[in-house]
């Protein structure tokens, strides 16, 4: 990279309303004992009627530009990974960027599904890599609660609302920086992941609502075998890449869709636990928050230190995937 990038701050926000397995027991025909078993998923936490995801990406933002000691009006571009922004157009990054008083950045969504945040954070690194920004805010944010359908047990049980943020600095060359980021598709999988109705395909109309064509369509299955292996991959790809190797990570932080999926990651990589992030409990899968709630949480528990490296992997909608390595890297 022409210019060496480093990730200085972090934030996150969960909504306050936590929706447990006991609560979704009363909603549908599921329980507490199967979602766990199958899933690792306790808890959710799911937006207060007047919330949308640009608050959401709004109050993570906050929190990494003050970690970072950035001022908003010195971000030169914010970039959010988001499938569910407030209204298809403007952008949330747009109306996060308007609430921050971010008045020197440009601003837009990236939608990449899960793999929403990893897109967005190679955006942000080639933005700054290439010397066309000096600091540059990258946002992960969904509202799935609002797409799902609530009758639908296969689905409803798995998802959660929230968003993550960090912020992109210039780096010197002797400090941890982004050491790699890759990122790849399959468009021949798109029907494993989608919600059919509501974009110009096939407009939103009285029928559409009736047939329930405006939900989160998945099929569970498909989706969990592609995910274990695409995975897999792309974080060698990631270490390759970044010349390392997985002793070198002090801790891989993966997409948070289902406990199975991350165990069977971590048995095909041989991640040690104590290396391994899993929030999934707490937060389901909270789509492209996932990978920066859970790097905020570790930081807030004071597990990830200054200078440590970081692999962080996902994948999502489309079908993407994506993986990152990177030095963790706050002001001191
Ligand atoms: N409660 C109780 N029973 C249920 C529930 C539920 N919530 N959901 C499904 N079941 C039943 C099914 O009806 C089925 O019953 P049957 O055998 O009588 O037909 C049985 O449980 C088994 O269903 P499976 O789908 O085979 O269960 P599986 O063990 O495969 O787990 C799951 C399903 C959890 C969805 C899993 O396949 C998975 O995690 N897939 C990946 C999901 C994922 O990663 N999504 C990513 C989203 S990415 C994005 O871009 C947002």
């Amino acid at each position: 990279m022409p210019h060496p990038v480093k990730v200085t701050g972090v934030g996150s926000y969960a909504p306050a309303k936590v929706l447990t397995n006991t609560d979704l027991e009363k909603m549908m025909d599921t329980s507490d004992e199967w979602i766990t078993t199958r899933t690792g998923i306790r808890e959710r936490h799911i937006t207060a009627a007047d919330e949308a995801t640009s608050d959401m990406a709004l109050a993570a933002a906050r929190q990494a530009l003050a970690m970072g000691g950035v001022r908003a009006e010195d971000v030169g571009y914010i970039v959010v990974g988001t499938v569910t922004p407030d209204m298809p157009f403007p952008s949330a990054a747009c109306l996060v960027q308007d609430h921050l008083g971010a008045k020197n950045a440009g601003a837009m969504d990236v939608g990449a599904g899960c793999t929403g945040f990893l897109y967005a954070f190679q955006t942000g690194v080639a933005l700054v890599a290439s010397g066309m920004h000096d600091k540059v805010l990258v946002i992960g944010a969904d509202t799935l609660s609002r797409i799902l359908d609530w009758t639908d047990r296969s689905t409803a049980v798995l998802l959660g609302d929230g968003a993550g943020a960090v912020v992109l600095e210039r780096a010197r060359k002797d400090e941890p920086h982004v050491m790699s980021t890759y990122t790849g598709s399959d468009g021949s999988l798109w029907e494993l992941l989608h919600m059919p109705a509501g974009g110009s395909r096939l407009r939103a109309s009285a029928e559409t609502v009736e047939k329930g064509l405006h939900s989160f369509k998945m099929r569970g299955n498909s989706t969990f075998r592609q995910a274990v292996e695409i995975m897999g991959e792309a974080c060698q790809k990631a270490l390759d890449d970044a010349g390392l190797s997985l002793s070198d990570i002090d801790f891989v932080i993966p997409h948070q869709a289902n406990l199975r999926i991350i165990n069977a990651l971590a048995s095909r990589l041989d991640i040690p636990d104590d290396k391994l992030v899993i929030t999934v409990d707490r937060y389901g899968n909270t789509s492209a928050a996932a990978c920066p709630m859970a790097l905020s949480d570790v930081v807030k528990e004071g597990r990830v230190k200054r200078g440590d490296t970081i692999l962080m992997v996902s994948f999502g909608a489309g079908l993407t995937w994506g993986a990152t390595v990177f030095g963790w890297y706050p002001p001191a």
